[in-house]
């Protein structure tokens, strides 16, 4: 069984700042660094880590050579990556001294991506392999419906949130990754309590399995037969950025090996914990020798 990551690679130019930027103010930063992103990327590099047969499937421009490099260091196939004269995609990223980030995305080569190039990529997956989307790519919702059609499991994180999103075909998706704020704006519901934003999502997307993540409150779990709970690690907070796509990737690679919902949502919490424990987003995240081997409280 295999998985497909169609969605972004991005570059992230990562600038370290004392505090984020207010609306009106100029600030400097103290460095600028360079590095792979977007969270298709981001997410393959954490489902190879965790052990998965990985395909990652995008666009990138003559700049993504650094970007493809990465994939594959993690063992991540890249032959279904397209290289087009549009430049890739990048993020600027303020990182802050409390490990907090605002990140602008500019789409660029993850915007061409068309319903061609879904149909041909689709043609090398079976039925219920799985595909990962996310949302910084173009014709997500022409995914979904294709991805479905040919049976694959249907996972999606629906990040960042946009106004498109909710024209999308989601009762097709079969397992759905998202944070508070995603899980709060999708489900519509009219409370900020985790138990009530999962209870709408469960009663909006009943057929869906539905993992929401609360960053350092844990993550929340919900399918037709359990309801669970994770809690998060008490880690130093260095760089928040991709600490969701690590918890994605791994909860999926242990959920795709059979592992029961409550440790994927263990390993996971636990990976994401050590990406925030270091700087970037996809150099962030550990392998599974290293979530395996650290013990954390
Ligand atoms: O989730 C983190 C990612 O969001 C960054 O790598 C950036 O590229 C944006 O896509």
């Amino acid at each position: 069984m295999k998985i497909l990551s169609l969605g972004s690679l991005n570059i992230d130019f990562v600038y370290s700042v004392g505090h984020i930027n207010l609306e009106g103010e100029t600030i400097s930063a103290r460095e600028r660094e360079c590095k792979p992103g977007g969270k298709g990327l981001n997410q393959a590099v954490a489902l190879a880590q965790a052990g998965a047969s990985v395909f990652m499937a995008g666009c990138v421009g003559p700049d993504g050579s650094k970007l493809i490099e990465t994939l594959q260091l993690s063992g991540v196939d890249t032959t279904l990556v397209h290289k087009i004269d549009e430049p890739c995609g990048h993020a600027i990223i303020q990182l802050s001294d409390s490990g907090a980030n605002s990140i602008i995305i500019y789409g660029g080569a993850n915007m061409q991506i068309t319903p061609q190039i879904i149909d041909r990529t689709m043609d090398f997956f079976d039925a219920d392999d799985y595909i990962l989307l996310q949302n910084e790519i173009s014709c997500v919702d022409y995914a979904i419906r294709i991805a479905k059609e040919r049976g694959l499991k249907v996972a999606f994180n629906p990040s960042p949130i946009s106004d498109e999103l909710t024209t999308y075909p989601l009762e097709l998706v079969d397992i759905f990754i998202l944070n508070e704020l995603e899980g709060y704006t999708l489900s519509g519901c009219n409370s900020t309590a985790d138990s009530d934003i999962i209870d709408a999502l469960a009663s909006k997307f009943p057929q869906s399995t539905i993992v929401l993540t609360l960053g350092e409150r844990g993550a929340l779990y919900h399918d037709s037969q359990s309801n669970l709970s994770c809690s998060a690690f008490k880690v130093p907070v260095v760089d928040t950025t991709g600490a969701g796509d690590t918890f994605c990737g791994y909860f999926l690679a242990f959920t795709m090996k059979g592992v029961a919902p409550k440790k994927a949502l263990e390993i996971a919490t636990k990976a994401s914990a050590l990406a925030i424990g270091k700087k970037g987003a996809a150099v962030s995240i550990p392998s599974l020798t290293q979530v395996e081997s650290v013990t954390l409280t």
